[in-house]
């Protein structure tokens, strides 16, 4: 047997996940590996899906977990790529158990000696933010662009991977502690939107910094009023793309902004992007950022790790506000 982590209803995500067990996988066939998994980390999205609120309402009972790292303990007959004690990053969804089985394509091999707790977070947020800042908007060596909480890990990728490609980044936060932080990162201008914000204010000292070359692209994790903040630090047919729903609200724009401006405000969702990306797209992207997290270039910041064992307080302490980074999972095979 081994642990696997489950939900069996829709809810509270500290209260609906709970710590069980499952029979172990029989001998793989064909292609197929199996995985012991090492360090998972827990996402913002794990947590809504859990609550019924994400872009898929899965089939219960459910294990979460969208990203991982693992070691091959087995590999079947046909494995041609990898084997058994090679550290890799299963692709497919689950993690948060102590073992996987899956398809050797669906697992990319890592680098030996990579740290594990950064490649446990290199699946989602890393590739999220690289493929925002590549094929969302045009964008050239010099432009600006502008996302709200940049303190988040996509966040901080954002703006270390929009460096790498020469690009100017404005980057909003609620909490005025995280200013230094963030030019440290290489944010070129940090605004705050905190309760006393004023958007006009916010608008002044973008256009200070940007001299008149204002953002094209705005990335907004958060949704409600902060999508409209976004929208006035945009150029004249900027376009936002909202990724997350971090408020809980309905983004909200002003007309004048789409009317007269020509803002454009769409979605991005990095699953889509999946669904028709060709396996050497896939490859081509993770094949960027492998090296970038291997070579230390783009990090991860993690608050805690917890094992597995305590699932439900690993869960409470991701959910809440003014984290200084990632909470991770692991097993006692780490
Ligand atoms: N669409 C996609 O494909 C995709 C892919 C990956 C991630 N995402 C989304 O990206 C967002 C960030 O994910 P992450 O894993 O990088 O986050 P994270 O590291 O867990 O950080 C959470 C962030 O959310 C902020 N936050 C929480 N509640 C907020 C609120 N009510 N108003 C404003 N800010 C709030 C936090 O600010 P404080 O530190 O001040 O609390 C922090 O910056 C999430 O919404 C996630 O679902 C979307």
């Amino acid at each position: 047997m081994f642990k696997i982590a489950e939900f069996y209803e829709f809810g509270p995500a500290a209260e609906a996940i709970q710590l069980g067990s499952a029979p172990d996988f029989e001998k793989p066939e064909g292609d197929q590996v199996i995985v012991d998994m090492l360090v998972m980390s827990i996402n913002p999205a794990d947590l809504l899906t859990i609550e019924g609120n994400y872009g898929i309402r899965p089939k219960l009972p459910n294990t979460p977990g969208a990203e991982g790292v693992g070691k091959v303990t087995e590999v079947g007959p046909d494995v041609r790529n990898l084997k058994i004690g090679d550290i890799v990053l299963p692709l497919g969804g689950g993690s948060w158990r102590e073992k996987i089985r899956c398809r050797e394509t669906m697992a990319i091999k890592l680098p030996k000696g990579i740290d594990l707790q950064q490649a446990a977070m290199i699946k989602a947020n890393p590739a999220t933010a690289e493929v925002m800042l590549s094929s969302l908007v045009d964008l050239e060596e010099g432009d600006w662009v502008i996302q709200n909480a940049s303190n988040s890990a996509v966040g901080r990728f954002v703006i270390k991977i929009a460096k790498q490609k020469k690009l100017n980044v404005a980057a909003i936060v609620r909490r005025k502690n995280l200013v230094d932080m963030l030019k440290s990162d290489g944010a070129d201008c940090v605004l705050i939107a905190d309760a006393q914000t004023h958007t006009q204010d916010m608008v002044r000292k973008l256009d200070a910094a940007c001299d008149g070359n204002r953002p094209k692209l705005a990335m907004d994790a958060i949704g409600g009023y902060a999508s409209n903040q976004l929208a006035a630090c945009l150029a004249d047919g900027g376009k936002i793309y909202n990724y997350g729903l971090l408020s809980g609200k309905p983004c909200e724009v002003d007309p004048f902004h789409l009317v007269f401006r020509a803002i454009e405000l769409r979605g991005f969702w990095l699953a889509d992007w999946f669904k028709t990306a060709t396996p050497p797209d896939i490859a081509d992207m993770y094949g960027r950022l492998i090296p970038m997290v291997q070579n230390g270039e783009i990090s991860g910041a993690v608050e805690a790790v917890y094992p597995l064992d305590e699932i439900k307080t690993a869960v409470a302490h991701a959910a809440k506000g003014g984290r200084s980074g990632k909470i991770l999972l692991k097993t006692n095979k780490n």
